[in-house]
């Protein structure tokens, strides 16, 4: 394993945690328990990301999609939100994290939606890292999302351009993701930031998320080091 960091680190690290359920099934458990286990996985990567200098960090918690699950996941989940709100926000506020939601709070009860919006409130102020929660969230839905929005605010077609587009979506001041890690050996983007990360660089891993640890955050770090971003241009001319 490459010991340290390299030199430039990416400014923002998008995550899509996946096979928890699986890492359960294959212990015997019931998959609410490899839920359980990546919450506290993502308190030890958390901590490494900060420590590694990166500046935005966007999770993939529950997808548009994941309201199709059984219904017990889904409260499971829902619940899990909601206690990781209660346990771990004085913490996030004590290391100068500031939580951003992206995605929609329809569907979660008032007062749920509520608690996130204060802790968002709580925090906005926080510049070590961002963290933005990916919470019923989906890439097509926020897109149309930003469709309607846009058409409300009546824009003019012609004004509308890449800058606009991006003020529209639930990532509104972040930068696009630099890199993208998926866990568990799927290949595959899930309807995860479609548009931001037209541009990205990916990495992926056999590793179930609740074993993904710092040490593997480091190496995705070295593997996105040595790639070579061109952009649809050609090196000498950037
Ligand atoms: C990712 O783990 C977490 C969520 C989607 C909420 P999964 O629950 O998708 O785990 P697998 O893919 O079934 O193993
Ligand atoms: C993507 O994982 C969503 C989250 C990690 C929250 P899924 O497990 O839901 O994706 P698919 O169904 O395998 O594509
Ligand atoms: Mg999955």
């Amino acid at each position: 394993m490459d010991e340290g960091l390299p030199e430039a680190v990416p400014t923002h690290v998008a995550i899509i945690m996946d096979g928890n359920g699986r890492w359960a099934r294959e212990r015997g458990l019931p998959r609410l328990a490899g839920h359980r286990a990546g919450v506290e996985n993502l308190r030890r990567v958390l901590r490494a990301a900060a420590d590694f200098g990166i500046g935005y960090l966007t999770i993939y918690a529950f997808s548009t999609e994941n309201w199709e699950r059984p219904t017990g996941e889904v409260r499971g989940l829902i619940n899990i939100l909601e206690e990781v709100i209660d346990r771990e926000l004085k913490e996030l506020q004590a290391n100068g994290v500031q939580l951003r939601h992206i995605g929609r709070l329809e569907g979660l009860r008032p007062q749920l939606q509520e608690k996130v919006r204060q802790a968002i409130e709580l925090t906005k102020h926080n510049t070590r890292l961002v963290l933005n929660v990916a919470w019923n969230y989906g890439g097509r839905d926020e897109i149309i999302q930003a469709i309607q929005r846009m058409l409300e605010d009546g824009l003019n077609p012609l004004s509308i351009d890449e800058a606009v587009v991006n003020r529209y979506l639930f990532t509104a001041g972040s930068p696009d993701p630099d890199l993208v890690i998926r866990t568990s050996g799927e290949m595959r983007v899930s309807n995860f930031l479609i548009w931001q990360s037209a541009y990205s660089e990916w990495w992926f891993t056999p590793t179930y998320w609740p074993d993904f640890g710092p040490e593997e955050l480091r190496q995705a770090l070295w593997a996105y080091a040595q790639r070579e971003r061109r952009f649809g241009t050609v090196p000498a001319l950037r």
